[in-house]
């Protein structure tokens, strides 16, 4: 049963609270570790990069209620297990394009100790959920690295198909992958 909260959802074993300013240092040791950004931006941020990114998180958090970059912590322990977003596509750039186009995008990304237990598995399942309970959103895209297998692996149980994707130049090679809601 899916829980809201005005800044706090909740699946089994996690606790999902939107990003404030003061979690820049918790984001930051995600963005400049490289196990966890070599499929997200090919390499690990310098505290520069971090805060541009921060940035772009602060945008995505400040424009719609509810929506954005959580911090997910483990129910049993309060231990920080990584991110995950649920956000209008476009909305780190300040877009509304993807609140016009029904289009949601979903993400995770987990601390290295927290791999391979299943979590990003709820937190997709979870998100998912949660974007159906929004009139406006139509679709949820997984945007992934297309070696990242694991995520492929997620997305595919969770619903979602490989979608056409127009490759950006000068960006990290993408595969989008679409569950359609309505
Ligand atoms: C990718 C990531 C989120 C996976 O999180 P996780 O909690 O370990 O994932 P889960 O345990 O829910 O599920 C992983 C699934 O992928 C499978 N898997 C893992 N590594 C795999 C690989 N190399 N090849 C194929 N499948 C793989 C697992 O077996 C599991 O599937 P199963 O449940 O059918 O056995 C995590 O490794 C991470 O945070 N990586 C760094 C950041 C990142 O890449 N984020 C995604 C950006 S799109």
């Amino acid at each position: 049963m899916i829980k809201i909260h005005a800044t706090r959802l909740q699946s089994l074993q996690l606790i999902y609270t939107l990003y404030t300013d003061s979690d820049f240092e918790e984001y930051k040791r995600q963005a400049m570790d490289y196990e966890i950004m070599k499929y997200i931006s090919g390499k690990a941020c310098n505290e520069e990069e971090a805060k541009q990114k921060w940035e772009m998180i602060m945008t995505a958090n400040t424009m719609h209620n509810v929506l954005g970059y959580y911090s997910v912590r483990r129910i049993e322990d309060n231990e920080v297990v990584g991110l995950a977003k649920l956000v209008y596509h476009g909305s780190e750039r300040g877009s509304l394009e993807g609140k016009e186009n029904g289009l949601a995008e979903v993400g995770y990304s987990l601390f290295p100790e927290f791999w391979d237990k299943g979590y990003a598995t709820e937190i997709t399942e979870y998100l998912t959920e949660f974007a159906k309970t929004f009139d406006d959103i139509k679709e949820v895209v997984g945007i992934i690295h297309p070696d990242n297998a694991a995520s492929k692996r997620i997305l595919t149980k969770c619903g979602y198909t490989l979608f056409p994707t127009i490759q950006e130049e000068g960006k990290q090679p993408s595969e989008w992958y679409k569950i359609k809601l309505k």
